[in-house]
């Protein structure tokens, strides 16, 4: 019985681990999507009970959503910015983000040399609840150190769905 229950909660661990890495999607449009200096190894999204399906994360108004990005830069990167935005006809700054990229990553970094960017964002309650795409992208000046794209769910606190 005892071994029975400690396969149970093995397998239900790496169900919830894996369950927030989602797709890779990298921005595909615009200058952002030119000038990237760096692969993007695995995105996971805390919390995304959605990603193994494939369709956006369901967050919810009033909680923190956490975003963490491996990758390599394939350039030195000392004072990175970060900005998130809802891709609109124009991109619409999503506050909540920390422009500071340091301050969720360790800075300088080097060309070569894998790091994990990982920021947790305060869901606002003024932000408007429905689906959207969502970008977030890392740069220094001109160079995109990353840009990644992720489809969000925001629901109302009380939302049942
Ligand atoms: C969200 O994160 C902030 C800062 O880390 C923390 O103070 C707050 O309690 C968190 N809120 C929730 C709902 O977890």
């Amino acid at each position: 019985m005892f071994k029975y229950l400690c396969a149970i909660v093995i397998l239900l661990t790496v169900a919830y681990s894996s369950a927030e890495v989602i797709e890779n999607a990298r921005c595909s449009r615009g200058p952002d999507a030119r000038n990237i200096k760096s692969e993007v190894h695995e995105i996971r999204v805390i919390p995304c009970a959605e990603a193994d399906d494939g369709e956006p994360c369901k967050m919810r108004k009033g909680t923190n959503a956490t975003i963490e990005i491996d990758f390599t830069p394939t350039v030195n990167v000392r004072r990175p910015k970060a900005g998130m935005y809802w891709m609109s006809r124009v991109d619409m700054i999503f506050r909540g983000l920390k422009p500071n990229a340091c301050q969720d990553m360790p800075c300088p970094i080097q060309s070569g040399t894998r790091y994990t960017y990982s920021t947790t964002i305060p869901l606002g309650r003024e932000l408007p609840a429905g689906q959207y795409p969502i970008k977030l992208k890392i740069s220094e000046r001109r160079n995109i150190i990353f840009c990644q794209t992720l489809r969000i769910k925001l629901m109302e606190p009380d939302d049942s769905e």
